[in-house]
């Protein structure tokens, strides 16, 4: 069995194109390297001894779509590709709606031209919006995300819905992602941020490496259990054996639109964090408390129970592990694949 992986370099994507390697499928990567590197195949050549076939290509060009769904007999889809800064996307939004929106677009017309009816879209939490009630269930309604990047998780997920709609044969699968950490056991590939991290573990990792002076929290006075921020962190690897499981049931056509929350149902704030870090790493985290960040929630954490439930997928990495495997990847990779080529 053939799968696209688009933006199969990615953080995501590649840990993806290792777990489908290794378990026999065949698989076609397309991504433009707007944020990836073409070291990232090698290490998926070194961890699988395989080689996914590699197109270097933007989502948005359906015309190398087409090409590539003549050529490769692809049987499903998953789609990583897209842009995720949430600050670049207020800066640039017009980005977020072409990369994200509009590439959707061209990949599902392609798609459909090609009879491909099987489409795993990785989705977020940032589609609850600021939802007071925890945990978030895929029955939660979805609410009003604060920035270009999550409306444009949500538009996709409205067009992805409405084309479900318009024709039976489509099989879709939105995981909502709740808080990717983590990295696969060898160390090989791994999150690998460009610029100054936007993410927590990112950043006490490179404040710990010693590239940042001190972590900034966030805030201390949110209605959680020590005042900071409380997110619902899933390690990398259990988070792609949900697509795998995704991708089994919704088969290749005629599931219409499925809705599974890929999270642990744990949440963690950031003095958690922090204190994990130091029992697996033995290293302090400097920090300093300063003002909230804009557009943050104090709790976001989901309920995985459809997950366990339909795809029969239990998370199994615990903080620890994802923490200790995350820290693995940056000691080994210190200035990530950067100081390696492009
Ligand atoms: P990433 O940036 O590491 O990977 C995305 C990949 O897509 C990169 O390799 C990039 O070069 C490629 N890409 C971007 N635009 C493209 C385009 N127009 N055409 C072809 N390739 C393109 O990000 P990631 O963390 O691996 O995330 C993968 C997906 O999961 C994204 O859609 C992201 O929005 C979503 N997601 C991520 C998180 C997270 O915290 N990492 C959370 C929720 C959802
Ligand atoms: N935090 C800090 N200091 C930092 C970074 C983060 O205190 O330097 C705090 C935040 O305030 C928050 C928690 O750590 O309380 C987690 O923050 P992240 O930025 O790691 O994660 P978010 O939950 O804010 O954002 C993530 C993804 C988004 C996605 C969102 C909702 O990065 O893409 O989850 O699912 F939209």
């Amino acid at each position: 069995m053939k799968v696209l992986l688009t933006g199969g370099l990615g953080y995501i994507g590649s840990h993806a194109a290792v777990a489908l390697l290794n378990k026999g499928y065949e698989v076609v990567i397309l991504d433009n390297l707007a944020n990836s590197s073409m070291v990232v195949l090698e290490r998926i050549y070194s961890i699988t001894r395989k080689r996914p076939v590699f197109v270097k290509g933007d989502v948005r060009n359906e015309l190398l779509l087409k090409q590539i769904f003549a050529e490769y007999s692809i049987s499903s889809v998953i789609h990583f590709a897209g842009l995720k800064a949430i600050a670049e996307s207020v800066s640039n939004p017009l980005a977020y709606f072409s990369n994200n929106v509009a590439g959707t677009v061209s990949l599902c017309r392609a798609m459909a031209a090609a009879k491909v009816y099987s489409l795993v879209f990785s989705s977020s939490a940032t589609v609850y919006g600021a939802a007071k009630q925890m945990p978030l269930t895929e029955n939660t309604p979805t609410g009003v995300p604060t920035n270009p990047y999550g409306r444009s998780k949500l538009m996709i997920e409205e067009v992805l819905k409405d084309l479900a709609g318009s024709e039976p044969m489509w099989s879709i699968a939105l995981l909502r992602y709740f808080n990717p950490v983590g990295a696969h056991a060898s160390g090989l590939i791994g999150e690998d941020p460009s610029g100054i991290p936007n993410n927590l573990l990112p950043y006490i990792l490179q404040v710990a490496i010693g590239r940042l002076p001190q972590l900034t929290v966030f805030g201390n006075n949110y209605p959680t259990i020590d005042g900071t921020g409380v997110r619902d962190y899933v390690h990398v690897v259990d988070l792609i054996n949900g697509h795998l499981a995704a991708l089994k049931t919704i088969g290749s056509s005629g599931a219409g639109v499925n809705v599974w929350n890929l999270g642990t149902g744990k949440g963690t704030s950031v003095f958690e964090m922090i204190s994990a870090f130091e029992k697996v790493s033995g290293k302090q985290v400097p920090y300093a408390v300063k003002e909230r960040r804009p557009g943050d929630v104090a709790e976001c954490w989901a309920s995985v129970e459809k997950a366990n439930r339909e795809l029969s997928w239990i998370p199994e990495f615990n903080l620890e592990q994802m923490v200790l495997d995350s820290w693995n990847w940056q000691t080994r990779n210190p200035e990530g694949y950067s100081a390696l080529g492009t």
